[in-house]
């Protein structure tokens, strides 16, 4: 007896005798003298039919079992007579593993929808969307791995527990041992906390990618990431992974280079991989999907410096109303990033050289002291997937920008010292993997491209 998953069946080259399919049942039809299952076990978007006829061992137990009741199949693997399917399963014994109530099992064989799905995230990977979603999910993390893998960088692991606050933007989620009415701020309490000092969940890896990347080379981090922030957004979640390379001698267009690269590849390869996937997103939640995928494929991403997106924004903004107009000096909108990608240029852009004032203290200063070497990407329809620069590698001007913004040197010596022994210009940036997904396949909500997302007031599963 071999053990075959569904996927393997559907892919068979010949008839196999002696087989074993474990899977759930996904409809039913019971005519005379036989039982018609289509089964799927996640292996891949199609079902595979059994026939069990009313001789065959379990078929009494079988006729009460319906949608959801898992089971496991012995028979053979025959060609199918029936239209639609080249092999099926006629079956020698059919055991029944786990019931499922059909008066209570909430996935009835109809299309729910997005919002009640995710009040039951324990079963909405057994649907077809769901089951697609996290295989693509699973294929797009592999190909990443196998990018970075492939170009010479090592993956490293960056801490999830941390004492610093990488963006500064103060969307710390704190972590403390101490029971909560003896937690406090005072730093006599602190001292004994768990670490003695403020611990928290690190918004990004970076600052350890980069002492591994001045020893290493060229390294990436791809790991969870978590933020604080209250913005009730369908871009936004509290846990969100994040792809952090990090490359010693690169400057920030080298590291421009590498993010449209690996945007191109890993959804390219995805994109065979996992058509059958893809296809349920192009056909029933986005029918301009694959339009869309070839526009980021197909084009040259656009460069552009934030001094002219200013520019060009607020002449369009004499045309049409933007809700916040744009001013030179203040960070870009949702609206803004949408303008210039789907209506301006119409593929993705790279804007760089952001004013120094709006970015955090580890990025590069130009020349002039007015911006810094800071990138984002901005794809359609999800607007920014990555924010990266080309960091800060003199001493002197990193420190004094650390003491502007208020930073307790003391606590950032060991990253200091990068750049006190043999400091070199390196560059890096963090792509929000989500946000990737949610290109990918068209979803337009985070909370449906995470298996359990984790957003304001929301920590269920
Ligand atoms: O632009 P961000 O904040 O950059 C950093 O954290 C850098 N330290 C990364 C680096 O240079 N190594 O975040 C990077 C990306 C964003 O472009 C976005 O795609 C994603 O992370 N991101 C989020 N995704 C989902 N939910 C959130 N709350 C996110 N915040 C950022
Ligand atoms: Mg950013």
């Amino acid at each position: 007896m071999k053990q075959i998953s569904v996927v393997e069946a559907l892919e068979a080259q010949s008839p196999r005798d002696a087989i074993l399919v474990q899977a759930w049942i996904r409809t039913k039809r019971d005519a005379k003298g036989f039982s018609f299952l289509e089964v799927n076990d996640g292996s891949c978007l199609k079902n595979l039919q059994v026939i069990v006829d009313q001789g065959t061992p379990g078929y009494d137990q079988l006729l009460e079992q319906g949608t959801g009741a898992s089971v496991s199949i012995q028979g053979s693997l025959v060609e199918s007579p029936g239209k639609g399917q080249k092999w099926e399963v006629q079956a020698d014994l059919a055991q029944v593993l786990g019931t499922a109530d059909p008066e209570t099992y909430p996935l009835q064989k109809k299309r729910h929808s997005d919002e009640f799905l995710r009040g039951i995230a324990q079963l909405r990977p057994r649907t077809n969307k769901y089951g697609a979603m996290n295989r693509i999910r699973s294929d797009l993390s592999w190909s990443v791995h196998r990018y970075f893998h492939e170009h010479g960088f090592f993956c490293v692991h960056s801490p999830v527990l941390t004492g610093s606050d990488c963006e500064g933007a103060g969307e710390l989620f704190r972590v403390t041992a101490l029971e909560p009415d003896r937690f406090s701020a005072d730093p006599k309490i602190m001292e004994q906390d768990f670490f003695g000092k403020p611990a928290y969940l690190t918004v990004s890896g970076q600052l350890t990618a980069e002492v591994m990347a001045c020893s290493l080379g060229k390294v990436y981090t791809f790991g969870p990431t978590f933020r604080a922030e209250n913005s009730n957004t369908p871009r936004h979640a509290a846990e969100f992974w994040m792809i952090e390379p990090e490359v010693a001698f690169a400057d920030l267009s080298a590291i421009i280079d590498l993010a449209e690269d690996l945007i191109k590849t890993v959804l390219g390869e995805v994109r065979t991989s996992r058509a059958d996937d893809l296809e349920l997103f192009a056909r029933f939640v986005d029918k301009g999907l694959n339009q869309a995928l070839d526009e980021v494929l197909d084009s040259p991403f656009v460069r552009l410096p934030y001094a002219e997106a200013v520019t060009l924004l607020q002449e369009a903004g004499e045309k049409r109303s933007f809700e916040y107009p744009v001013e030179y000096g203040m960070d870009l909108q949702t609206e803004h990033e949408r303008y210039l990608v789907e209506e301006h240029f119409q593929r993705p852009v790279v804007v760089f050289d952001y004013p120094a004032s709006i970015k955090p203290f580890y990025m590069r200063v130009n020349d002039g002291g007015e911006t810094v070497a800071a990138m984002d990407v901005l794809l359609p329809r999800v607007g920014e997937v990555v924010g990266g620069s080309q960091r800060e590698e003199r001493l002197d001007v990193l420190r004094r920008r650390m003491e502007a913004q208020g930073m307790d040197i003391e606590e950032y010596r060991w990253y200091l010292d990068l750049r006190r022994y043999g400091t070199v210009p390196h560059s890096g940036f963090g792509l929000g993997f989500e946000r990737l997904l949610m290109l990918m396949t068209g979803v337009h909500n985070i909370r449906d491209v995470l298996p359990f997302p984790r957003t304001p007031k929301h920590l269920q599963f």
